[in-house]
């Protein structure tokens, strides 16, 4: 049985500019241990559907099934119990911590609200600390005393309190230093080989998801377009608002760069309030033709686990660098003439 399992889950946002489609129609299955990389432009919905997986804002339409149990729609109080199985890290650690609370406090709230007897809650912070790799001075100090990339790892202690099955974690690293992002994964990693615990790992930054996922869901526009065995879509991506996100990870080498750029998205997402007719990415696709701009894709198999929402098969095309040359940028056209002469 999957640990979780989201089934045609939509989540609209009624405001006065209208409805906003945040996610639509989204189903996908997280099994025990596995990590789930959810990437996609800004304002695709990542923290919508992450947000709505968690119970915290509420869906639309669909289902969602933890252990096998529908949480969908269950009251407050019956929510209770499963929130200890399914814990949530936000990007910005600062903002997530109340700054007048020790480290100690904050790492052992969840186990002092579930009732656990101090010295037991006081074993366990030291234990968490120590496997987070927060020194074990931290306790009486306060989050503003401590770097960055030390607060995340007060929100991942505090969020591995309760020993949750699930931990959703909503661009963990955006906010931290660079150099100090590949830390807070690899951190995130080992404790997810230790413990067994599953993540569904929200990024508008494919690279960032690289090393972790397993497997990958590519959101557009509230809907996935592509998921799949991370290494296979990271290798040989079949869509190409997939191909997009790729083209944009910043290579050293200034001919790969060249390469890359054709596929570079161009164009402003359209509003999730007025969504495009057919494909939803038929407005920035260089590849769009009529049928895309009429009829909506439905999810296909590519091979095996991989699965794209597109009229057609584009990958072979887009790896030999075949791109309609009336799509390509300005900037790329004029480097492309400036190579060839
Ligand atoms: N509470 C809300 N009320 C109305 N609209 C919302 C609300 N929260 C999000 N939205 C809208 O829903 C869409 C999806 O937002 P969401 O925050 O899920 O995107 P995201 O992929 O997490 O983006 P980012 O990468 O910037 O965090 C956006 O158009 C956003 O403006
Ligand atoms: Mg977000």
């Amino acid at each position: 049985m999957s640990l979780l399992s989201v089934r045609s889950l939509t989540v609209d946002y009624e405001t006065s500019g209208g409805t906003i489609h945040a996610v639509n129609d989204v189903s996908f299955e997280i099994e025990p241990g596995e990590t789930i990389g959810l990437v996609g432009e800004s304002g695709c919905g990542k923290s919508t559907l992450g947000k709505a997986v968690m119970r915290l804002t509420p869906s639309t339409e669909g289902r969602i099934f933890l252990d096998g149990k529908d949480i969908t729609q269950i009251d407050q109080r019956e929510m209770r119990p499963i929130r200890s199985k399914m814990q949530m890290i936000f990007q910005d650690p600062m903002n997530s911590l109340n700054p007048r609370r020790t480290v100690g406090a904050l790492i052992g709230q969840p186990l002092q609200v579930a009732g656990r007897p101090a010295a037991e809650v006081k074993a366990r912070v030291a234990e968490l600390m120590s496997q987070v790799g927060l020194p074990p001075d931290a306790a009486p100090r306060y989050p503003h005393e401590f770097s960055g990339g030390q607060r995340q790892r007060i929100g991942i202690a505090r969020a591995l309190a309760l020993n949750p099955k699930l931990v959703v974690c909503d661009e963990p690293v955006s906010a931290l230093d660079v150099s100090i992002r590949a830390q807070v994964i690899n951190l995130l990693q080992d404790l997810s080989d230790e413990l067994g615990v599953s993540y569904l790992f929200i990024s508008h930054d494919l690279t960032m998801v690289q090393h972790i996922a397993d497997r990958l869901l590519v959101m557009y526009l509230g809907s996935v377009v592509e998921t799949g065995p991370a290494e296979t879509i990271w290798k040989k991506p079949a869509h190409p608002y997939t191909k997009a996100l790729l083209a944009a990870a910043p290579v050293a080498d200034p001919q790969e760069m060249r390469k890359r750029k054709k596929f570079m998205l161009q164009g402003d997402l359209p509003s999730p309030a007025n969504l495009p007719k057919g494909c939803a990415f038929s407005t920035r696709c260089p590849f769009a033709e009529d049928r895309c701009r009429a009829e909506k894709p439905i999810l296909r198999r590519v091979s095996g686990e991989h699965r794209i929402s597109c009229h057609f098969d584009l990958a072979e095309r887009m790896e030999a660098g075949d791109i309609p040359v009336a799509s390509l940028p300005e900037t790329a056209t004029a480097h492309h003439e400036g190579a060839s002469t």
